[in-house]
């Protein structure tokens, strides 16, 4: 036979099956069964003390819902989308084992806090997961900060060869993008962390509940406010969506970059071959299809965050079955950012820098080119007229196809006279690198100081 919705008392005809299929929202929020029966153990145990259950009905109410968790953990229990989401499923299965005093359990509550509170757990759960794993990220850049350090490679702007920079620096710059995306999403979990059980349908409750009971046995830190707010907000939903997005940006950034340094032209790296896959064709290919898949699926999350935000956009308060729509856009970012975490930090560990190639690459561009103005600017030219005359030494070089390092003294001092020859020792990479002391810049000095820097703000994490 089959089941009533608990809500059917109002209707005389039944839900067109169709109806049922467009209506339930099991295929996302079974997953938020062991939060809704926490929430339903919590909500017992606060209405016990408030005098709403005897002892006795609370004692029977918990041990059935603990059974219930049990039947669905070994698979036991099958919900039916007549029962349309996970809290009646679970209510009515109440009902079933103990009757009239099952019923008892929704009193002072409605699914609209309900889902607030389930989903609130869940995210917890959820975004405590996603933290840990962004951690090991951080970790993972920290290590190959550390041991590229002394690897030196063309640093770009409008990916033109612009100056030199130790391949640690390039490192830390995605860690300390990663590290301001770890903040955000702690953010996001304190937005979460707030206790929306008993704000009722939308208006609170004539009965005399106690939110900060339930609160305390649930974990939140703290009670929301507003009964209103509280079953219309989903904003807490897209802070963490807010999070992910900025996050998959930067990942994607950071696979833009090696994909460029896998290709035949740059040939700065070799992948791991874990992490590549080849071509049905051309037997010759080992493409970066982990990179290419994580900067495709970056879209994805950006788009789960407009979803969310789209379904907000027009919606009066309080509670909509829009709202319900709120789980899709999450769950997709929640098993993105899953299948990225996993792989990155394994991945980037992978990686093999090939110095070899990557030196001739540095004798490119002019690299030097800012080193010899800002030289001149130590013997007291004004800094735009060293940039002129350097620039007139690089079409000279250019026309005369030589490097900066070709070029004699004498040479030098034709475009300015102040050239001495304590320039000739600077006209290195390394040199370059490391006279970039500046706080914050890209001497091997300063990047250990950023490593550093970078292991207490980790430290500070767990
Ligand atoms: N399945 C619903 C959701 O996920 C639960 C709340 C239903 N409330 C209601 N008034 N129909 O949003």
């Amino acid at each position: 036979m089959q089941k009533k919705a608990l809500w059917s008392g109002r209707f005389a005809g039944s839900t067109a099956e169709k109806m049922q299929q467009f209506s339930q929202s099991l295929d996302t929020d079974w997953s938020f069964f062991r939060e809704d029966i926490a929430g339903s153990r919590a909500h017992g145990a606060m209405l016990f003390k408030m005098g709403l259950l005897s002892k006795e009905e609370q004692e029977k109410i918990d041990h059935a819902l603990w059974e219930i968790e049990q039947e669905i953990e070994k698979g036991e229990f099958e919900p039916d989308i007549a029962l349309e989401d996970v809290h009646m499923n679970i209510e009515s299965r109440l009902i079933e084992k103990l009757g009239p005093m099952g019923a008892k359990i929704h009193t002072g509550r409605s699914r609209n806090d309900q889902v607030a509170t389930d989903y609130r757990l869940f995210m917890k759960k959820r975004i405590h997961e996603v933290l840990r794993q962004q951690k090991s990220l951080l970790e993972s850049l920290l290590k190959r900060a550390e041991s590229d350090i002394d690897i030196i490679l063309p640093g770009f702007t409008h990916l033109q060869h612009a100056q030199p920079i130790s391949l640690g620096h390039f490192w830390m710059a995605y860690f300390w993008k990663y590290s301001r995306d770890l903040t955000r999403m702690m953010t996001a979990f304190d937005q979460t962390d707030q206790n929306p059980l008993g704000a009722g349908a939308l208006a609170g409750t004539t009965l005399p509940i106690d939110r900060h009971c339930t609160a305390q046995a649930l974990g939140f830190s703290s009670v929301t406010e507003n009964s209103l707010d509280t079953v219309s907000d989903r904003d807490y939903l897209l802070e963490f969506l807010f999070a992910s997005s900025t996050f998959m940006l930067h990942v994607s950034r950071l696979c833009e970059d090696l994909i460029l340094w896998n290709t035949q032209e740059f040939d700065f790296i070799e992948l791991p071959d874990g992490y590549c896959t080849g071509s049905s064709m051309m037997p010759n290919k080992k493409n970066p299809d982990a990179l290419e898949l994580m900067r495709g699926k970056t879209s994805g999350v950006v788009a789960s965050m407009q979803d969310l935000m789209m379904n907000l956009k027009g919606l009066p308060l309080t509670y909509n079955r829009d709202l319900q729509e709120d789980k899709r856009p999450v769950f997709l970012t929640l098993k993105t950012m899953g299948e990225v975490l996993g792989i990155l930090p394994d991945l980037l560990g992978g990686v093999q820098m090939k110095p070899d190639s990557i030196q001739p690459h540095l004798e490119k561009g002019f690299l030097l080119a800012t080193d010899v103005a800002e030289y001149l600017v130590s013997k007291g030219v004004p800094f735009r007229e060293t940039h002129h005359i350097v620039g007139q030494v690089v079409q000279y070089c250019l026309a005369e196809k030589k490097d900066f390092q070709d070029l004699s003294l004498e040479e030098w001092r034709q475009f300015n006279a102040s050239v001495e020859k304590d320039l000739l020792p600077l006209l290195n990479v390394e040199a370059a690198v490391d006279r970039r002391k500046s706080f914050g810049g890209t001497a091997r000095s300063d990047v250990k100081r950023q490593i550093e820097a970078g292991w207490s703000v980790l430290a500070r994490l767990t």
